[in-house]
């Protein structure tokens, strides 16, 4: 399965998004063109979130290059689901920038970003009960396409093919015809994967996305997330260290809101501080 994403139609997606996003809602995309941040197609800088006095996010510098599988580590309550809601626009920082193909993403909305090819992977928000998985990813196939696209005659053949085409990247092919609700919630996973790629997303965010997954399930994402960087890039926060270490191509580390280290697996799971983090959250356990 095979499909491109090409900088010119990326450029125009963007472009209608902010056309789209200043006549809806008014808000102000910044037109700069920052430095391409060493090529990273997404970065932050000096991003926080703050609740009152409390410090979840504060200060990360973050630079994720493409086609990278990005894995943010860290104990509980690290920051590490508040950097990806930050990325994708769940949440607005309190001070800092989001940057996607170097340009500031400012205030915008989920939507906007997921338009300009921001995907994000929320747990089980994204299935709808009563629809088979077919039925699920093929809505979701459908809402990419607008109310245009739908009017074109042959688009449900083409659309169920993708769909089709969705569910065996995800490793469901024979369950299309399952209702959602029936799926274990390790296969629920999957399925959500399945309905964000349907955007054809250029980045995307998942959250823990092993979590309630069997250790044959576990095996299989591995697969499926190097399947998934062949076209996309993928940001996930991940507690599972043997998941981590099979397919992070770069890590970064968070503690207490803050970056603690980066870089490759090995080389963040050997830092002193990193050590020294996990051994105490193992100690408070
Ligand atoms: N809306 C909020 N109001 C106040 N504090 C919040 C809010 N959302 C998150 N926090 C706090 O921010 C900190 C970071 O939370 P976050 O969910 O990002 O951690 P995490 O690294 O994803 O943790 P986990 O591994 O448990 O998922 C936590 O202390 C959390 O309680
Ligand atoms: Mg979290």
């Amino acid at each position: 399965m095979v499909w491109t994403l090409d900088r010119l139609s990326f450029a125009r997606s963007v472009d209608a998004a902010q056309r789209d996003d200043v006549s809806s809602n008014g808000s102000q995309v910044s037109s700069t063109v920052t430095d391409p941040r060493a090529g990273a197609v997404l970065a932050a800088r000096g991003l926080s979130k703050h609740y009152g006095p409390f410090r979840a996010v504060h200060g990360v510098d973050l630079d994720v290059r493409e086609h990278d599988i990005h894995v943010f580590i860290g104990p509980n309550g690290a920051g590490k689901s508040t950097v990806l809601n930050l990325l994708g626009g769940q949440i607005l920082p309190t001070e800092g920038e989001v940057y996607f193909d170097g340009r500031a993403l400012g205030r915008t909305r989920p939507s906007w970003r997921a338009r300009a090819g921001i995907g994000r992977s929320f747990q089980l928000t994204s299935i709808i009960p009563g629809f088979t998985c077919l039925e699920n990813v093929l809505l979701a196939v459908q809402a990419r396409r607008g109310l245009f696209g739908l009017l074109r005659l042959h688009s449900r053949a083409v659309d169920v093919a993708r769909a089709d085409e969705l569910l065996e990247l995800v490793g469901l092919h024979g369950a299309a015809s399952v209702p959602a609700e029936l799926l274990a919630h390790g296969q629920q996973r999957q399925l959500e994967i399945a309905t964000a790629l349907a955007a054809r997303p250029r980045v995307l965010l998942l959250d823990e996305p092993s979590s309630g997954m069997s250790a044959h399930e576990r095996a299989g994402l591995g697969d499926l997330l190097r399947r998934i960087v062949t076209s996309a890039t993928v940001v996930m926060a991940e507690h599972d260290v043997h998941l981590v270490r099979d397919v992070a191509t770069r890590v970064t580390a968070f503690s207490e809101g803050q970056k603690i280290a980066e870089g490759t697996a090995a080389e963040v799971f050997d830092a002193a501080e990193v050590r020294r983090v996990f051994l105490r959250g193992r100690r408070d356990a």
